[in-house]
């Protein structure tokens, strides 16, 4: 393979392929990369190559004459061999790995840079054969994606990979994105490796790569996994991978106490009294809640949020009557704006309901049963504590959990926490069980207590070990702390997420 590069700034080119793989490519002649410098082909004082755009308007632009010597002195390098002038532009057709396959069939490629505003068009209508354009963007010059296509079709060329590089199985075969990669450790910052890739078993270890390959790529590019060819097991996985998606898990955790768990995404819990029943959290919207709710009662059922968070709020839009503590209705009505979300509402000819308020020592008489509210500001400003007094169940949202999340924007310092804390600590007398948004079952009480003391150690500066934590704000630190041996706990593994 013969790549030529007419450009203004060689040493950009020169370096890159004297690099890595492509260095080694070339060092072992199956690629020859010859650098020609445009400026070269100027035929002026000052090897001047650009000139004002006629028309008027910003930059400069290229000059024919220079630009076509240069094609042409290019051609003639390897008069043997038929090149294709390939002049990278954002108005070019985008560069895929469909497209890279079908140049490394060519002999000889010549890649032609713009930069300042682009090239005389005269000139690209005589020489160009292709336009090739890295993507919907704007570079300041040709340089880095003829780099890019001249790497991605190199890789192609028999021999430039090692067994240990090869380009096999990868990203955009079949019009799939890859599935992801593991190397050792077997366990990184508390993630392991899949179990299945450690079995030994390949056709489990096959199976499982299709699989998360095939959601990503439904995931992240819809356009892509409408040209996917599915096999039978495929399209039985992808069609019970959405129903999981929307489905909710119901369990009644006590006679009319059900946890409903929408999706592995967020957990609300019905509470249903002799009269009537309140629904604590409604999650993201994944489902229709209202129905779900339909399912297991048909007394009038009412709302209490923990928090503002959407996937604790989002499916009110099912009920009338939606209780929050107001220190969160700022946060709550941003949500409620977000453009997906009111163009959900919207398709649905749902209509949002208007909040009520409910604070520390409110009482909600369901019937023989009674909701007692607590406040507990931590994980947001607003977050409330909602205690089921005859039987003992704390339902604490996400402000008690097994993963508190104390590094959001307006979440107060730790000592402010723990203060807070302390107000509420009485309730390990009037409850022997919790309950979280993100359950899947009961907590002991002692939860509540095993994470004051994370957060008294956070304060004390015990966090020599803390290890980062990624999240889709940046990264945080996360602190573990321990729980209680011999009691029930649904998770074994706790930490606290804070911010330094
Ligand atoms: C500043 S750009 C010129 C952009 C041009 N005025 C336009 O709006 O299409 C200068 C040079 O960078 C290169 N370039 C910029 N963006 C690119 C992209 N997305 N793909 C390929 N080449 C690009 C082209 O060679 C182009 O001539």
């Amino acid at each position: 393979m013969n790549y030529t590069v007419l450009t203004l700034f060689t040493d950009m080119i020169k370096n890159c392929m004297s690099t890595s793989i492509m260095g080694r490519a070339v060092e072992s002649g199956l690629i020859a990369c010859d650098v020609v410098d445009i400026r070269d082909f100027a035929e002026n004082k000052h090897n001047r190559v650009d000139d004002y755009p006629y028309g008027g308007g910003a930059g400069m632009v290229m000059e024919p004459g220079p630009v076509y010597r240069a094609c042409e002195y290019a051609k003639a390098l390897h008069p043997d061999k038929k090149s294709k002038i390939i002049y990278l532009s954002p108005i070019g057709k985008p560069f895929t790995q469909e497209k890279a396959k079908e140049l490394s069939r060519e002999e000889s490629l010549i890649f032609l840079c713009g930069h300042y505003e682009g090239i005389d068009e005269r000139v690209l209508e005589f020489e160009v054969d292709e336009y090739i354009s890295l993507g919907d963007f704007v570079l300041t010059g040709g340089e880095l994606p003829a780099l890019a296509v001249m790497d991605a079709v190199a890789r192609l060329v028999p021999g430039v990979l090692n067994n240990d590089e090869s380009a096999g199985d990868e990203s955009f075969e079949g019009n799939t994105l890859e599935y992801p990669q593991y190397t050792r450790p077997e366990e990184f910052m508390g993630k392991r490796v899949p179990d299945v890739l450690l079995s030994g078993h390949h056709a489990n270890i096959a199976r499982y790569r299709r699989e998360k390959s095939l959601i990503r790529t439904m995931d992240r590019r819809p356009d892509l996994f409408e040209k996917v060819e599915l096999d039978k097991k495929d399209k039985k996985f992808i069609k019970e991978y959405n129903e999981s998606k929307h489905k909710m898990f119901v369990k009644e955790m006590i006679t009319g106490v059900y946890l409903m768990d929408e999706a592995h995404g967020a957990t609300g819990y019905l509470v249903v009294g002799e009269d009537r029943a309140c629904l604590i959290d409604t999650m993201c919207a994944a489902t229709n809640l209202g129905e779900e709710v339909r399912k297991l009662t048909d007394k009038p059922v009412f709302v209490i949020n923990t928090h503002g968070h959407p996937d604790h709020i989002y499916g009110n839009v099912y009920f009338e009557e939606i209780y929050i503590h107001p220190d969160d209705i700022p946060m709550a009505e941003e949500f409620y704006n977000d453009p997906l979300y009111v163009e959900g509402v919207k398709k649905a000819g749902a209509i949002v309901p208007p909040f009520k308020t409910t604070k520390a020592g409110d009482t909600f008489d369901l019937g023989g049963r009674t909701l007692e509210i607590y406040e507990l500001p931590g994980h947001t400003p607003g977050g409330i504590l909602v205690l089921l007094k005859e039987e003992r169940i704390l339902f604490t949202g996400d402000s008690i959990n097994h993963h508190l999340w104390m590094m959001l924007d307006g979440c107060p310092a730790m000592e402010e926490f723990v203060k807070a804390l302390d107000n509420v600590m009485f309730l390990e007398e009037k409850a022997d069980r919790i309950l979280h948004g993100h359950a899947q079952d009961f907590d002991d009480i002692s939860l509540m207590r095993c994470l004051r003391q994370g957060a008294v150690e956070i304060c004390e500066g015990k966090i020599e070990n803390d290890p980062p934590y990624h999240w889709f704000g940046g990264v945080a630190r996360q602190h573990p702390f321990k729980l209680e041996a011999g009691k029930e706990y649904a998770q074994i593994e706790s930490v606290i997420c804070y911010n330094l």
